[in-house]
C-alpha cells in the first residue's frame, strides 16, 4: 500500500458535511448548467427534454455520483492512489481522470478569464453596437490573423489573475482554501444569480423566451441523440468521471453519510440549471420581442456565442443594462471559478498522494505548470479553434472512457462492488443495495454504446 504522508490518518478534511455540500455543489454549478443546458434543452425537445434528463439523472447521474462517493471515501485517495488500492493495475485509470482534469483545467480558466474582462466592460458598454465583432476583432484580436502566435494582453492579464487566484485557494488546502471559496462564493452565486433572473423575467417578451424554451416537442423522444445528449448534459453538470467528485469525497471524515449529501448536489445543480433554463431563454425572449423575430430565429443561444456575443447585444439594449451586465459576467466567475478549483485540486491532490507533497507544492506546480500552457495556448489568437476541438474530445470521448473504466475497475476486475454497496448504506441516510449495482453495471454498457457513436461522429465530422 503506498502511504504518503498526506493520505494516511493526516488526510485533509472539509471542517463538516455542510461544507462538503458547498464544494460539490461548487463543483457542479458552473458553465454547464449557465450557458449548457438552456441550449441543450431547447435543441432537443425544449420541455420535453425533461423526460430524458430526469431518467439520465436518475438512471446514471445519482448511481454514479454515488459510485464516486464510495470510491473517494473507502479508499481515502485521489483517483490514482483510490484505484491502486483497489487493484494496483488500476492506478491508471485515476491518472486518465487526472489527465483530462488537466487538460480541462487549461481552458475553463480561459473562460474565466474572458468573464472577468467582460465583467468590467459590462460598465461603460464597452462593445458598443457591434458584440461580434468587438468579441472577435477588438478582444480576442482573430481579425486577419486566424490562428497564430500572437500574444493578446487583454486576455492573458485577467488570465494571470486567475491563475493567481486558483494557486492561492489551493495552496490554502482544503479546509482554508478551496471550502472557504465555496462557503462564501457559492451563496453568493446564488443571490448575484438571483437577481438577475427575476430581473430577466421582468423584460418584455421574457414569457414569449420561456415558452420557446418549455414547449415540448415530444417527437424529440423518439430520437436516439436527444438521449445522448440528456446522459452527456448529467455527466458534465455533476461533474462525473473526472475524479472530482471521487476527490472531494476522500476528504470527508471517516463516519459520514454519503447517499443523503449527494442527493442535496444532485437536487441543487439541476434546480441551478432550470433557474439558468428561466433566466437565459427570458432575456432571449427580450432580445427576439426587440428584433421583431420569434426566439427560434435566433443564433448564438448557448456557449462562448451565447456569453460572449448575444447577452452582451441584450445588455446594450437594456435599460440598467450595465448592472445586468456586470451580474451575468460575476455570475460566470464565481461559477466559474468554483468548477476550476475542483478540477485543479482533483490535479494537485493526486501528486500529493503520489510523491507525499504539501497542498502548497501540489498547488505551486499544478498552478505554474497549466498557468504557463494555458496562456501560450490561450493567451493567443489560436484561442477559439484550440478551444473547440479540445473541449469536444475531452468531455465527449475523454470522460465516457474514464466513466467505463471507472465502473470496470470497481466492479468487474476489482469485484469491489458489494463493498461498496455495504459502504455506501452503513452510515447513509438513504440505503441503496443491489438495485444500484445493477444500476451501475447497465449505465456502464450505455455508455459503451454512446462511446462508439460519439467517436464515429466525431471523427467523421
Ligand atoms: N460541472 C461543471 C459545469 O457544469 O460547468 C463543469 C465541470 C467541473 C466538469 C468540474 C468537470 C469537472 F471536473
Amino acid at each position: 500500500e503506498p502511504t504518503a504522508p498526506s493520505t494516511g490518518s493526516k488526510r485533509e478534511h472539509w471542517s463538516g458535511q455542510t461544507a462538503f455540500i458547498l464544494a460539490a455543489i461548487g463543483s457542479a454549478v458552473g458553465l454547464g448548467n449557465i450557458w449548457r443546458f438552456p441550449g441543450e434543452a431547447y435543441d432537443n425537445g425544449g420541455g420535453a427534454f425533461m423526460i430524458p434528463y430526469l431518467v439520465a439523472l436518475i438512471t446514471a447521474g445519482i448511481p454514479i455520483l454515488f459510485l464516486e462517493n464510495a470510491i473517494g471515501h473507502r479508499f481515502r485517495g485521489s483517483a490514482p492512489l483510490a484505484f491502486r488500492r483497489i487493484s494496483r493495475r488500476a492506478e491508471g485509470v485515476g491518472w486518465w481522470h487526472v489527465a483530462i482534469c488537466f487538460v480541462i483545467g487549461l481552458y475553463y480558466t480561459v473562460i474565466i478569464a474572458w468573464a472577468l474582462s467582460y465583467f468590467f466592460f459590462s460598465f461603460d458598454l464597452a462593445w458598443a453596437g457591434d458584440p461580434a465583432g468587438f468579441f472577435n476583432d477588438e478582444f480576442l484580436q482573430l481579425g486577419e490573423v486566424g490562428v497564430g502566435l500572437d500574444f493578446v494582453p487583454g486576455v492573458l492579464i485577467p488570465l494571470a489573475a486567475i491563475w493567481a487566484v486558483a494557486i492561492v485557494v489551493l495552496a490554502l488546502g482544503v479546509a482554508h482554501g478551496v471550502e472557504k471559496l465555496n462557503v462564501i462564493g457559492i451563496p453568493l452565486l446564488v443571490a448575484t444569480f438571483g437577481v438577475l433572473v427575476v430581473r430577466a423575467l421582468m423584460l418584455d417578451g421574457a414569457a414569449q423566451g420561456v415558452e420557446a424554451l418549455f414547449t415540448p416537442d415530444f417527437s424529440a423522444l423518439t430520437n436516439p441523440d436527444v438521449w445522448i445528449a440528456a446522459y452527456g448534459q448529467v455527466f458534465f453538470s455533476l461533474s462525473l468521471a473526472y475524479g472530482v467528485m471521487l476527490t472531494y469525497a476522500s476528504y470527508r471524515e471517516r463516519r459520514s453519510n454519503l447517499t443523503g449529501p449527494a442527493l442535496v448536489v444532485a437536487f441543487g445543480n439541476s434546480s441551478f440549471s432550470l433557474l439558468a433554463g428561466l433566466g437565459v431563454f427570458a432575456t432571449l425572449g427580450f432580445l427576439a420581442a426587440r428584433e421583431g423575430v420569434a426566439v427560434a430565429d435566433l443564433e448564438g443561444i448557448a456557449g462562448v456565442q451565447l456569453s460572449f456575443v448575444t447577452f452582451p447585444a441584450v445588455i446594450a439594449q437594456m435599460p440598467g443594462g450595465q448592472w445586468f451586465g456586470a451580474l451575468f459576467f460575476a455570475s460566470l466567475v464565481i461559477a466559474g471559478l468554483t468548477s476550476l478549483i475542483s478540477v485543479l485540486q482533483s490535479v494537485s491532490s493526486a501528486l500529493q498522494d503520489k510523491f507525499g507533497w504539501t497542498p502548497r507544492r501540489g498547488a505551486l506546480t499544478v498552478g505554474l505548470t497549466s498557468a504557463t500552457l494555458s496562456m501560450l495556448l490561450f493567451g493567443t489568437t489560436t484561442a477559439l479553434y484550440v478551444l473547440d476541438v479540445v473541449d469536444q474530445w475531452a468531455n465527449q470521448v475523454g470522460i465516457v472512457v474514464g466513466a467505463v473504466a471507472m465502473i470496470a475497475a470497481t466492479l468487474w476486475f476489482g469485484r469491489r462492488g458489494r463493498e461498496l454497496a455495504r459502504h455506501l448504506t452503513v452510515l447513509s441516510s438513504v440505503k441503496v443495495g443491489r438495485v444500484w449495482l445493477v444500476v451501475v453495471n447497465a449505465v456502464a454498457v450505455l455508455l459503451l454504446y454512446m462511446l462508439v457513436d460519439t467517436t464515429v461522429r466525431l471523427a467523421t465530422e
